[in-house]
């Protein structure tokens, strides 16, 4: 797709269409994906894709199935030409942005499902959610065939899951992992921080914090993962809890993404906490 017309970022909703263009696209592709309303955690993404390709894709997909059906599919925030504003600044050659129709055809009928590191975390708490993901990242591989795809730390439950996935079905694509971008207080970027309120978004910095009290534990030498855990469900106490509800409360190792009884190996500590109208995730690697 390049060299093109610069700031001119082409968008195509139709599978065979999107398949047939990049099939002609300079290599390296980098594919970031994406369901929209960009913000600067995924353009982190997009830069890093930008820097390190050929031919740069985004796909924007809010993808129905891995939502629950009590979460916020229908809510979830959409701003197609914001987006698509912030992407052509970026340098993006190509966007995908299919339809769920044409995505999910009424006989739709095949899976992919990531066993074990799947089962805990956001997995536990969201019964689904991984099996839409790997489904959906299965589908998006296979249509725009990327050379390599960025996944953001953000979400370090889904950078597993997918990097599992690539791993035992020897799909062709290098997994880069993006660190998480913060606001300046501290609060991970998140499509869904728009929905909270003022009092909700002071609130929501109890993630960081939680996770601070977490590292700075871990600095001085604690390597018993129960004190840990519990250091930081002490500062998640500081806040009412009608304002903040923890969900869960890990120090894994982070590769198996089970609990630790002490922190003896490359440990993922996160957290789950609802504040207001939203679910907030968060995370640190210890060691
Ligand atoms: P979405 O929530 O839009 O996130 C797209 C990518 O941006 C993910 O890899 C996510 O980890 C990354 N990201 C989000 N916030 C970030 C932050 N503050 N810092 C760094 N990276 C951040 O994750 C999904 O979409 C979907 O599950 C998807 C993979 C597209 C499949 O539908």
């Amino acid at each position: 797709m390049r060299p093109g017309p610069p700031n001119h970022v082409e968008v195509c909703q139709s599978i065979a269409e999107t398949r047939k263009k990049l099939k002609a696209a300079k290599r390296p592709l980098g594919l970031v994906p994406t369901m929209g309303f960009l913000h600067a955690g995924h353009l982190a993404l997009v830069k890093r894709a930008r820097q390190e390709n050929e031919t740069a894709v985004v796909s924007i997909f809010v993808n129905p199935t891995q939502f629950g059906p009590n979460e916020d599919f229908g809510d979830y925030p959409r701003d197609m030409s914001r987006d698509l504003r912030l992407l052509e600044k970026q340098g993006i050659d190509f966007v995908f942005a299919p339809d769920v129709g044409d995505m999910y055809p009424a006989d739709f009928g095949t899976v992919v499902q990531v066993e074990r590191v799947t089962e805990q975390l956001e997995g536990a708490s969201r019964p689904g959610h991984f099996r839409g993901v790997a489904t959906v990242v299965t589908k998006l591989f296979n249509i725009v065939q990327p050379d390599r795809a960025y996944f953001g730390q953000k979400d370090a439950q889904q950078l597993r899951v997918i990097r599992k996935m690539v791993d035992d079905l020897n799909m062709p694509v290098d997994i880069r992992a993006v660190p998480i971008v913060r606001e300046k207080d501290g609060l991970a970027l998140s499509s869904r921080n728009v929905r909270l309120s003022a009092d909700e978004r002071q609130a929501a910095l109890v993630l960081a914090r939680s996770l601070d009290a977490a590292r700075q534990l871990y600095d001085a030498g604690e390597r018993n993962a129960q004190r840990v855990r519990d250091a930081m469900r002490s500062t998640l106490a500081d806040v009412p809890s009608e304002l903040a509800r923890p969900d869960y409360v890990s120090v894994a190792d982070a590769d198996t993404l089970r609990e630790l009884e002490r922190i003896d190996r490359p440990a993922l500590v996160s957290l789950a906490v609802r504040v207001g109208p939203v679910r907030l995730i968060d995370n640190i690697c210890l060691g």
